[in-house]
């Protein structure tokens, strides 16, 4: 199967700000995505046109670069909601300055380096984004599966980019994986990026969602406020994952017989990309 950028495109003119209604910490837990998803794919698309020249498998470049276009367009798509929600007097800026902050500064291109610890600086952010796809198929596994925001009446174009996205990411779920494992097929390396991006994603998460909800320009309350209460009440009626799941998913990342094609299922995926109201348009 080769990988295929979809040049979706998504009109947000009828989008509420609580598109889940009347769940303003369901939709903006979700939210979070728009934030960090930007500056986070177009960083993963800088690091695998790093890791290009390394490859020596032809097979394995073509997938990195169907990975790239996917990705590039994934950060268009969610930038596009970012826009949106400031438009609506939500704006995400300090949210969003101190994630770019992350993926410039602190994970970001070293220059002058020697060409070993270059090579080193490049197979290290691969093994945390091979981390960072592990829960993003994890997450569009269980988007393409949550009937339960169907029944809730969430917004339709919302969820089609969340289900076009989260089918892309179950289908090019190998990738990263299969590119740190040519670069690198130690162990060591796998575990200990999972024992920092796992904690670092489920902390961003947390305070992306605190802050969007604090930042709400139609609050459901006098004092909203995120709480642990809120996740948990909307995650056990289906329209968040559940907490538990995720730490499942992050511990089965560490076993020895590992391989992401374990999780999800390419013929669900390709069968919603059929059906995407925004993937069929980009098709014609
Ligand atoms: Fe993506
Ligand atoms: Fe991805």
């Amino acid at each position: 199967m080769v990988l295929q950028p979809r040049d979706v495109r998504f009109d947000w003119s009828r989008l509420p700000m609580h598109w889940i209604p009347g769940e303003p910490t369901a939709t903006h837990t979700i939210n979070v995505l728009h934030l960090l998803l930007p500056a986070g794919e177009r960083w993963f698309v800088r690091v695998f046109k790093q890791a290009l020249p390394l490859i020596t498998d032809d097979r394995l470049r073509e997938d990195v670069l169907g990975f790239i276009g996917q990705e590039a367009i994934h950060a268009q798509a969610h930038q596009g909601v970012l826009d949106h929600l400031l438009a609506k007097g939500l704006d995400p800026g300090p949210y969003v300055r101190q994630v770019e902050w992350l993926f410039h500064r602190v994970l970001g291109e070293r220059p002058g380096l020697t060409p070993e610890r270059a090579r080193e600086h490049v197979v290290e952010r691969v093994a945390i984004i091979a981390a960072v796809e592990h829960f993003t198929a994890f997450l569009g596994n269980w988007v393409l599966n949550a009937d339960a925001l169907d029944l809730a009446g969430a917004d339709p174009v919302m969820l089609d980019l969340l289900r076009w996205h989260g089918a892309e990411e179950v289908e090019h779920r190998s990738v990263a994986y299969d590119l740190l494992r040519h670069l690198d097929p130690g162990y060591a390396r796998r575990i200990r990026t999972m024992a920092i991006t796992g904690p670092a994603l489920y902390w961003l998460w947390i305070r992306g969602a605190r802050f969007l909800v604090a930042a709400d320009p139609q609050p459901a309350g006098p004092r909203q406020k995120a709480s642990w209460r809120g996740f948990l009440a909307a995650s056990r009626r289906g329209l968040l994952p559940s907490p538990g799941a995720a730490v499942c998913s992050g511990a089965r990342y560490v076993r020895r017989g590992y391989h992401p094609t374990q999780e999800g299922s390419t013929r669900q995926a390709v069968a919603y990309l059929a059906t995407s109201p925004a993937a069929r348009a980009a098709a014609h």
